[in-house]
């Protein structure tokens, strides 16, 4: 039963709640804010299985399911009652990409399936799931929680903490650009085949959110709020696993990086070769480094074939490899991870890294699988002198004698390439409100 306003569309957990805080929610949502949850004894969630009889509660299972380890109403943070989402659905079918996205290259590289299309409403849906702390077994943690918009959809700690408070095996990725990854495979060891399967492992994860499938389904049919939403992206209100992947997975590839300083100035100077107007002195400068053989930056991190001689990069968008490499970071193999290797068996495959896209790298630190570098400029001097002679180490980082290279980069140059990193920082999409929390906590 929504509760409209001309603005926004509010939903709230009516079947569990008074008349009075019925008003209060409706009143919240006018308000365009529900902050005072706390000081509301009756919010929060509270488990009391009894239907209000409104009518809208689409559940056949509410209040059975609830584990006994859910912290129930518990004081902090409330998880949220309320949705504010827009009547009209955002676009997320269907952004103004500038020029140098609408290439061949780049749209080889989209691992969009055919059968399920960014659509604007179950984008939506998978908003309110990709944020919806119900997906955790004590309901303390949602994707979101671990992929915070504001540091590019990562975690600024080096592992994240899961819903007991037991920490992940790596750490947490960006996640722009996901949807421009040709094989289509996920996270730093590449174990996931497709996004649709990547997005159901956090959920079953033991440490990260601690849910059986079954239990997934179960929570999301409980919640009144998802029923119209289902509705809206699939055509009837069932609730099923690939439902909530495709959902997921939607929203996730909807999240592109493209309006950021560095696509400005490419769009004004037509090639990333030319000096961008709006860019500093060290801007310039690091781009040009970035470009440049002695870094080979570009080599990996712009993936696509090398450009012929005196012609453009094919790719100037996605900054992204095209496959798992190994950069150096480890001398041989090591006890605790060996990434790709330890999937497949195969020790070529030891040392080998997806590498999550450098969109947004300023504010998605800490660094590598690992997250053992804090800083760029860390990252920035592990590539300069750091280089580990690993036995799988990329050709690109070897000398002519193959051992490691040394890039011998001045003061100067290492902050140039800091600077330039910086220039791909895109505010607009860290924060843009259609990939933003839509519950009013
Ligand atoms: C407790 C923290 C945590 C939660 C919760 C979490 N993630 Fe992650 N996510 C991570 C970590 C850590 C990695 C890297 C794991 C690895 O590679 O082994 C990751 C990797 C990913 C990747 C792979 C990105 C790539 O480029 O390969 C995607 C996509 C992703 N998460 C989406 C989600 C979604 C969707 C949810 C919610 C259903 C979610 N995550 C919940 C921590 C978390
Ligand atoms: C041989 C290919 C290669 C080259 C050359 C290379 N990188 Fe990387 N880069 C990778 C891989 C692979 C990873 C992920 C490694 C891991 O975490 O184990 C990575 C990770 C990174 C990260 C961290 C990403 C994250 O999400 O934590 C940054 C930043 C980065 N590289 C910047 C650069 C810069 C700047 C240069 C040029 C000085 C460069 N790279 C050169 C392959 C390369």
């Amino acid at each position: 039963m929504p509760v409209t306003n001309s603005k926004h569309f509010c939903i709230g957990l009516l079947p569990r709640t008074s008349l009075a805080l019925v008003l209060a929610l409706a009143g919240a949502c006018d308000a365009g804010g529900f902050g005072a949850s706390d000081g509301d004894g009756s919010t929060g969630a509270s488990s009391t299985s009894e239907d209000g009889g409104t009518g809208s509660d689409a559940s056949s299972s509410s209040g059975s399911d609830e584990p006994t380890t859910d912290a129930g109403g518990s004081g902090g943070e409330d998880e949220g009652d309320v949705l504010d989402l827009p009547a009209t659905p955002f676009n997320y079918a269907n952004p103004d990409l500038p020029a140098h996205f609408r290439t061949p290259l780049v749209r080889d590289l989209d691992n969009t399936p055919v059968d399920n299309p960014i659509t604007d409403h179950g984008a939506t849906l998978g908003r309110v799931l990709f944020y919806d702390t119900a997906l955790s077994r004590n309901e303390t943690v949602a994707c979101g929680s671990c992929h915070r918009q504001a540091a590019g959809f990562s975690d600024t700690s080096q592992l994240s903490e899961g819903f007991a408070g037991g920490l992940t095996g790596r750490n947490s990725m960006g996640l722009s650009e996901s949807r421009w990854y040709a094989t289509g495979r996920f996270f730093w060891d590449e174990r996931a085949a497709t996004l649709e399967e990547q997005v159901l492992g956090p959920i079953q994860n033991e440490v990260e959110m601690g849910l059986t499938l079954t239990e997934l389904v179960e929570r999301v049919a409980a919640r009144p709020y998802y029923r119209d939403l289902f509705i809206a992206a699939f055509g009837d209100e069932e609730v099923t696993t690939d439902r909530i992947a495709r959902a997921l997975a939607q929203f996730v590839r909807a999240m592109a990086s493209y309006r950021s300083r560095f696509d400005e100035g490419l769009a004004a100077a037509g090639s990333i070769r030319s000096e961008f107007a709006n860019f500093t002195a060290a801007e310039n400068l690091g781009k040009d480094l970035f470009l440049q053989p002695r870094t080979a930056c570009v080599a990996c991190h712009l993936g696509g074939p090398p450009p012929p001689p005196g012609q453009d990069f094919r790719n100037q968008a996605i900054f992204l490899p095209l496959e798992p490499l190994n950069n150096g970071l480890d001398a041989g193999p090591v006890e605790d991870d060996n990434g790709v290797g330890d999937i497949t068996g195969d020790p070529a495959d030891d040392g080998r890294f997806k590498s999550s896209s450098l969109r947004n790298i300023a504010v998605s630190g800490p660094y590598m699988h690992d997250g053992r570098f804090a800083t760029l400029a860390e990252v920035i001097d592990h590539y300069d002198s750091g280089v580990k002679p690993h036995p799988n180490l990329d050709p690109r980082l070897r000398g002519p004698d193959q051992q490691p290279r040394r890039m011998n980069l001045t003061p100067a140059e290492k902050s140039a390439l800091v600077a330039f990193l910086g220039t791909l920082t895109d505010e607009a999409l860290l924060t843009d409100p259609k990939f933003g929390d839509p519950f009013v906590r």
